[in-house]
């Protein structure tokens, strides 16, 4: 999968794409990302990107024509015409809140443009040639950087062969509509603290039948929207 973010601050994924599962997924070729600085797609001497709103107002909204020509040139075409497979995020508080099953559905994309707001937010006309609009939570932030990397980080670990052991994946939270099972590790006891004897064991029935249970109990308790 390709990742293109498009920010008037890209600097700021460099390390965050260096670490972890970015970087293993990069160094298997499973992801290729890419931050670009939406000022290189403007006109002018200036490299403007925001100006007054229509109608006053406080702050500064930004222009769709960078947006546009920074899709243009990333997708080598209209962003309106879209190849298969392609889908193209403005992130947006506005937009539809994120969830598993969303990172599911993008997870399948083989490409991605994100792109970030900042200011006041983005000219409603960029919404005309995006395919999604997505938000990361019902609260403002100040820019789409971090959500763009919320998006990144819950898509990468998706893609086949990124994460070492796959099955683990069946059973964290959210993935079949519950939270997970609590977790130990060493020591058994700790703070007068025992890890739940059924786990030491050894019998691996009875182990998955309460990590069952207490996923159920767990999601009841903390969410029971789900
Ligand atoms: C300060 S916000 C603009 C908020 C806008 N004035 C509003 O009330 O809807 C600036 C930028 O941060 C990003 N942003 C803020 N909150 C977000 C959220 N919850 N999810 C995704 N992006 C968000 C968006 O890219 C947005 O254009």
């Amino acid at each position: 999968m390709k990742i293109d973010i498009v920010s008037i601050f890209p600097e700021v994924f460099e390390p965050v794409f260096r670490v972890g599962m970015s970087r293993l997924a990069q160094e298997r070729g499973l992801l290729e990302l890419a931050a670009h600085d939406l000022r290189d797609f403007t006109a002018d001497k200036h490299r403007r990107v925001d100006d007054e709103p229509y109608g006053g107002g406080p702050g500064m909204v930004m222009k769709p024509e960078p947006f546009y020509a920074a899709m243009t040139a990333l997708l080598g075409g209209s962003p309106f015409v879209l190849p298969k497979g392609v889908r193209t995020i403005l992130l947006t508080p506005q937009g539809v809140r994120l969830s598993q099953p969303i990172v599911d559905g993008l997870s399948k994309a083989e490409r991605l443009v994100i792109l970030c707001g900042r200011y006041e937010g983005v000219d409603a006309r960029v919404n005309t040639f995006v395919t999604d609009e997505i938000s990361v939570g019902d609260y403002v932030l100040s820019g789409g950087e971090i959500g763009a990397m919320v998006l990144v980080d819950a898509v990468g670990r998706l893609i086949s062969g990124v994460l070492g052991a796959e099955a683990s994946l069946d059973e964290e939270s959210f993935s079949n509509g519950l939270l997970e099972y609590p977790q130990y590790t060493r020591p058994a006891s700790w703070l007068g603290l025992p890890v739940p004897d059924v786990l030491v064991s050894g019998d691996h029935g009875a182990v998955k039948e309460w990590r069952r249970r207490m996923a159920e109990l767990r999601t009841r308790a903390r969410r029971p929207d789900l």
